[in-house]
């Protein structure tokens, strides 16, 4: 059967099956009979428990492992052809980088592998330096880069050849907290220039914040799948968030919901995100130390 791929779609896969043989015996299931499709222009996030095959996925998509059965298409072509991948960046879960390079030589490295040169590959690098918010430590060796700094760096490589697609495994995997808001709106940037994002991850809240639609692995399959405000909307309930009412005006309220037959299944005040707090606390310490 040949597969039927839309111009618009970035990813396509159809049946996509990986096993790896372990032992003489035993074999993993890495990925089950995958079938999805990331669109052009989309944030799509790969969710899924640890070993649940997110990462297998990738690897596929990108070619590095053969399929044990099925296919995959990048822009409409198999990608078992080398030029499927010319448009797709890539951030590996454990990027291994040579650590006597400078943050800035490293990617000036992946700008010459994608046969960049000059002036044109100067100004790629200072751009991606800035921004992954590296400026401060463009020139100190990677060995002494922390996680978080590491990871920037991956990011800053995987947009070197200004690519169509990106694949991001685990990009915030060891960022702080505000590193990875920094790349939330990083990931929400390259969506507005057009770009498309396949994103694995396991903080849930960024999830939510950034993809369009999500994809649930378990055990190397596909268990659920959608739009994510859809999936997150419960549309038998219905909320308000209420300010500037006295007591006594909530009370009333409150009891002509229940003439009409409604039922509270909550109230009072909402809680901040863990997240608001240590930003604002964070920014705060920030400010005492510039003695602002
Ligand atoms: N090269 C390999 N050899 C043997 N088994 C593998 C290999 N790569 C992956 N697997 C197995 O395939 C399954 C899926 O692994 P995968 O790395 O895709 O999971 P993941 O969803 O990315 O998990 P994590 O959240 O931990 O990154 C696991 O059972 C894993 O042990
Ligand atoms: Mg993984």
């Amino acid at each position: 059967m040949d597969m039927v791929s839309s111009t618009s779609s970035a990813i396509e896969t159809r049946n996509l099956s990986k096993h790896f043989r372990v032992s003489l015996r035993r074999k993993v299931i890495g990925l089950d009979k995958l079938n999805f499709v990331v669109r052009e222009n989309e944030v799509y996030g790969l969710l899924g428990p640890n070993g649940s095959g997110k990462s297998t996925t990738i690897k596929l998509i990108l070619g590095l492992y053969q399929p044990t059965e099925g296919e995959a298409r990048l822009f409409g072509m198999n990608v078992e052809s080398v030029s499927s991948r010319v448009s797709v960046g890539f951030l590996p879960e454990n990027p291994y980088f040579y650590k006597y390079l400078s943050g800035e030589e490293t990617v000036r490295f992946f700008g010459r592998l994608c046969g960049m040169r000059g002036r044109a590959l100067e100004d790629k690098v200072s751009e991606l330096i800035a921004m992954v918010g590296l400026e401060r430590h463009r020139h100190r060796r990677l060995g002494g880069y922390s996680k978080g700094m590491l990871q920037r760096i991956g990011l800053a490589q995987a947009m070197v050849q200004d690519p169509k697609l990106l694949l991001l495994d685990e990009p915030t995997a060891g960022v702080d907290p505000i590193g990875s808001i920094e790349i939330r709106d990083m990931i929400l940037k390259l969506k507005k220039m057009g770009k498309t994002i396949l994103l694995c991850s396991h903080l849930l809240d960024q999830v939510q914040d950034v993809c369009d639609r999500i994809g649930i692995l378990q055990y190397g399959k596909m268990i659920l799948e959608g739009d994510v405000k859809e999936l997150l909307t419960r549309k038998d309930q219905y909320q308000y968030v209420i300010e500037g009412l006295s007591q006594e005006a909530r009370s009333q309220i409150g009891r002509q919901i229940g003439d009409k037959g409604g039922r509270i299944l909550r109230e009072g005040s909402p809680q901040t995100t863990l997240e608001q707090l240590f930003l604002q606390t964070v920014r705060q310490g920030d400010n005492r130390q510039e003695g602002i």
